[in-house]
């Protein structure tokens, strides 16, 4: 105190000395590491416990050693939502009608779940939302957790898009980590920086059910995908999340609680009727947005996805935001 420099006293102490030795009472702050499993991974955890004359963060934090040094993973402290001045910016998907569906567009700097069972077109849905945004001039990510990029490439050569050229002139990134891989605070990082490096207006998360899938408390899960969320709303774009649902369970999401955090939720679905199954597309939630509601049929088919808006809800939208009616095939491939 009397040289007036800031010193760092390290030393191996346990929780009861904290409360015993009077060393604590008089440094001026206290800062301490540990390490223990939390969510399946094993992390090291960094707390200041005291700081003099401070108002301070009191919560333990995951913190990585890597190449650019102690990494503190405090997304609540380090990812705090900005406050944008995007009112009013809106984001059109270009997936035919699914824009009717959700009125004027979807606001920038939102996330949505894309939620449904196995086998109902997430994987498509994300594939051509980010495929037309490139098409349009606005570059997109994907962070793939169950298909190969070339798993993702041949899925959309088989609907009949270039998406080989999006990547190739750098509109379009696939990011594929293989789920045994998956160490969810350094590949939250990670995914911030990805977006960030490319100036990624659409980002694609493919699925948080496996991103997530270590995790029990449907807690910790809701705090991670609202930080996903912040990073895509710091940047002012516009995440889907594919999330898988329980076979059989009315819910909305792997955990039942992903959708409090997210903005509007997407729902896909494929039962059966009569001999067929058909596939449904339902704008469940989007804040902010007069959208359509209820379900609407889909097909993927050559070209992606057509979806063919009901003719009561497409009437209750304003005349301007109709756009001339296509005409329902009578069969299709
Ligand atoms: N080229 C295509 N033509 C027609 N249908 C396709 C094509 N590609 C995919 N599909 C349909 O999309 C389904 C897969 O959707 P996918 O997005 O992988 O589902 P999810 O990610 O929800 O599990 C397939 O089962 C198939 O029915
Ligand atoms: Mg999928």
């Amino acid at each position: 105190m009397a040289w007036e420099i800031t010193t760092f006293l390290l030393g191996e102490y346990e929780e009861r000395d904290i409360h015993t030795s009077p060393l604590f009472s008089i440094v001026d702050g206290l800062i301490v590491l540990g390490q223990h499993e939390q969510s399946g991974e094993h992390q090291r955890f960094i707390q200041v416990v005291k700081m003099r004359g401070t108002d301070h963060d009191r919560d333990e934090h995951p913190f990585l050693i890597t190449s650019n040094g102690v990494e503190v993973f405090a997304p609540r402290v380090s990812i705090p939502r900005k406050d944008l001045e995007l009112a009013g910016e809106r984001c059109k998907t270009g997936i035919t009608q699914l824009d009717l569906l959700l009125g004027e567009g979807i606001p920038r700097g939102s996330s949505l779940l894309i939620s449904g069972v196995a086998g109902t077109g997430k994987t498509v849905l994300l594939l051509e939302f980010l495929y037309r945004g490139a098409l349009a001039g606005e570059k997109g990510i994907i962070f793939s957790f169950e298909e190969t990029g070339e798993r993702l490439r041949a899925a959309a050569h088989g609907l009949g898009w270039d998406l080989e050229k999006e990547i190739a002139r750098g509109m379009i990134e696939i990011v594929f980590i293989p789920q045994p891989e998956i160490m969810m605070e350094s590949h939250l990082l990670m995914m911030r920086e990805r977006i960030e490096a490319l100036n990624a207006e659409r980002v694609a998360v493919d699925s948080v059910s496996v991103f997530l899938h270590k995790v029990k408390d449907p807690q910790i899960a809701r705090e991670k995908i609202f930080q996903l969320a912040s990073i895509v709303q710091n940047r002012g774009a516009v995440g889907f999340f594919a999330t898988d649902i329980p076979y059989g369970k009315k819910q909305l999401s792997r955990f039942g609680v992903e959708e409090t955090v997210v903005d509007g939720v997407v729902l896909l679905s494929a039962p059966e009727e009569g001999l067929d199954r058909v596939r449904y597309i339902e704008v469940y939630k989007l804040r902010n947005t007069a959208h359509l509601k209820g379900r609407h049929s889909m097909v993927i088919g050559p070209g992606g996805i057509t979806i063919y808006p009901r003719y009561r809800a497409a009437r209750e939208i304003p005349a301007r935001a109709v756009q001339p009616a296509a005409k329902r095939p009578k069969r299709r491939k």
